[in-house]
């Protein structure tokens, strides 16, 4: 589960009560790897939550989550990977989420200003120190992969990808799979789009995050609604629903490890958590893949 709509910062109707509820509905449903980082509310609410919730249950989860970005006090991402705020960072992670180690902890993104090798050398730091048990890194193209790598093994990568948005298939797919890398994808669901229940005339509240994207938006809105009208076809005909089907083609793609599906509701992480128990045919793939190639992918900016 990607918990960052529980965080409530850009998704609208958040509340701690539901977003506690979400996250037991995950846990009952089989999910057991919670995606966060330090960033994921303006004071650590999702780090906050999961620790609550789930730490009676932590020896059965994997905890997930990053450093290198947060909010100043109006509410302006900062990117900031030096080592001492990774260390720093790391340490308040651990102290929200109510655990000694986290199994897996990324560089959110690399800092402009700040070489990638100090910033993975500060992480290969808190692996040898106990506190994380893997190395990831999140937002990065090949090269910064590589130089991430001479300071410190990489367990995970963690980039945008689904049906309309590939471009990893380029070259971070094929060097993961050649170097055993795990590929952990945000945004499987498009922010929602994917799921298939935004309509048509659907009416972005003023504060909802997703209205200011390309994609949610004119020409690409009406092709995206087109195009969601063909899953919508394909999964009534085989008994699922759009967000199944749409998870399940995104976990049977070559290289993909798990897709960190965000949830702001129980019923929603519940109706995902579904995709893990079947698999989509060849057949009902390719339907899928044709469809995908109709609509043809977009290039959109990426969240950081
Ligand atoms: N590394 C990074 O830089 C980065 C960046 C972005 C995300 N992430 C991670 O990836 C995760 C996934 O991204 P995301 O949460 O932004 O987007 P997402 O998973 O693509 O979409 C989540 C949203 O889709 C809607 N939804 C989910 N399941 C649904 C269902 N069954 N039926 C109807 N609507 C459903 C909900 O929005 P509504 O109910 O509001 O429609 C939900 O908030 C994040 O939570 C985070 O852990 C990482």
């Amino acid at each position: 589960m990607g918990c960052w709509p529980i965080a409530g910062m850009t998704s609208v109707n958040v509340n701690d009560k539901d977003s506690r509820a979400t996250l037991t509905a995950a846990f009952e449903s089989g999910v057991n790897f919670f995606d966060t980082a330090y960033c994921y509310g303006a004071n650590g609410e999702s780090e906050r939550l999961i620790g609550e919730v789930l730490g009676a249950n932590r020896e059965e989860i994997v905890y997930a989550t990053k450093g290198g970005i947060h909010w100043t006090e109006d509410r302006q991402r900062v990117h900031d990977a030096c080592p001492d705020t990774l260390k720093a960072e790391c340490e308040t992670s651990l102290a929200r989420l109510g655990t000694n180690h986290v199994e897996l902890y990324y560089l959110h993104a690399p800092d402009p200003a700040v070489p990638i090798r100090e910033s993975a050398g500060a992480i290969a730091d808190l692996i040898q120190a106990g506190k994380v048990r893997f190395a990831g890194v999140s937002n990065v193209n090949l090269q910064q992969l590589r130089d991430f790598q001479s300071e410190c093994p990489v367990t995970a990568i963690q980039p945008p990808y689904n049906m309309l948005q590939r471009e990893i298939e380029a070259e971070l797919v094929p060097y993961c799979l050649a170097h055993d890398i795990s590929i952990l994808v945000y945004w499987p669901l498009m922010k929602g789009l994917l799921a298939g229940k935004l309509k048509r005339d659907h009416v972005f509240e003023a504060n909802d995050g997703r209205a200011k994207y390309p994609m949610f938006q004119g020409t690409e809105w009406r092709k995206n609604q087109d195009f969601l009208d063909e899953l919508r076809t394909i999964a009534a005909s085989i008994g699922k629903t759009v967000s199944e089907l749409v998870v399940n083609w995104t976990v049977q793609q070559s290289g993909i490890t798990a897709a960190l599906c965000g949830a702001k509701r129980g019923e929603q992480i519940t109706e995902t958590a579904a995709a893990m128990t079947w698999k989509l045919t060849p057949g009902q793939l390719q339907q899928i893949d044709e469809a995908i190639t109709r609509r043809g992918a977009v290039v959109t900016k990426s969240a950081v």
